[in-house]
């Protein structure tokens, strides 16, 4: 790093790109060895991919219990500069005397003012305003299929009275419509008393809910070290052809949301998915269609037999 402009006088700092475990461990060690570290994240936290996943492999392990209190130590290190939304520009110099150039993006908050509270989740404008014409006609057909207050209201009274009731409300809200609309989970801060921050706080948190459409069955491909080993990429290739769309997306008629996961636990299985609850293992990218079939047919003998009555 930089001296100020006293060459041939360099002083202890280092900066280390990339603030996923390894960078984060690798900034504490330095810290703790008394050098001033710039620690450098292109994105907007730091943790990288550890802090989403639910187990590492292969010890399955709970992610968050590792690396949270080493994210907590990072964030108060006094030798420690978290530069987020950073990107390193340039490098010039020498062993010993570097400069370095970043560029900072714009965060959009007074990060000397904010507290983590989470209220302005509330009035965000753009967070649950889609961005793309076709997003926007899906989530209007959602929130159309969604009205259904009764339905809402009969899970909250299941849990009303009981201690903690936000989670199983929000589970069972999710597994009815797929997702958690807006609409419900305003109805939810009304019956039960509590702040929508606090709701949508909870809601953003957990892998399993969502906050956008949904659709009827959820592909989840594992992208685990052991089915990625195994060929998931080359399943995961084949299941965005099939069905139209990128991982993370939706298709058109709302059948199929494709989703990415680490690990699912069958691992002697690799490589695996999961469509809704129904696991499948061992698989080529051969299988792929013949089983999105089956899902398709079923969905359409459910039909029938809804229209039946
Ligand atoms: S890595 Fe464990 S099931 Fe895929």
């Amino acid at each position: 790093m930089g001296n100020g402009g006293q060459a041939n006088k360099p002083v202890g700092k280092v900066m280390v790109v990339g603030a996923g475990i390894a960078g984060v461990q690798a900034s504490l060690d330095l810290a703790n060895a008394g050098f001033y570290v710039h620690l450098v994240e292109k994105k907007s936290a730091i943790g990288g991919v550890m802090a989403q996943l639910d187990k590492t492999f292969p010890t399955n392990d709970c992610s968050m219990c590792i690396i949270s209190p080493k994210l907590v130590e990072c964030g108060r290190h006094l030798n420690i500069d978290i530069l987020t939304l950073t990107e390193v520009e340039g490098i010039q110099g020498e062993p010993g005397n570097f400069h370095v150039d970043v560029l900072k993006k714009a965060r959009g908050v007074d990060m000397s003012k904010c507290t983590g509270c989470g209220t302005c989740l509330e009035a965000c404008p753009i967070r649950y305003e889609p961005q793309m014409p076709e997003m926007e006609r899906m989530a209007r057909t959602a929130y159309a299929k969604a009205t259904d207050e009764d339905a809402v209201t009969a899970i909250i009274n299941r849990h009303r009275d009981k201690v903690g009731n936000l989670l199983p409300v929000l589970l069972d809200i999710n597994r009815q419509f797929n997702w958690l609309p807006r609409c419900a989970l305003e109805h939810v801060a009304d019956e039960l008393r509590i702040p929508l921050a606090e709701i949508l706080r909870v809601a953003s948190f957990y892998n399993a809910f969502s906050l956008v459409p949904r659709g009827k069955y959820i592909v989840n491909v594992c992208m685990g070290t052991g089915c990625f080993v195994k060929g998931a990429p080359r399943l995961l290739d084949r299941l965005e052809r099939e069905l139209g769309i990128k991982h993370g997306q939706t298709t058109e008629d709302f059948m199929f949301s494709l989703e990415l996961v680490r690990c699912i636990g069958c691992c002697a299985l690799a490589p695996a998915m999961r469509v809704g609850d129904d696991t499948f293992g061992r698989l080529t990218p051969n299988m792929i269609p013949r089983i999105l079939k089956s899902y398709v047919e079923s969905y359409g003998i459910e039909e029938e037999e809804e229209a039946a009555g």
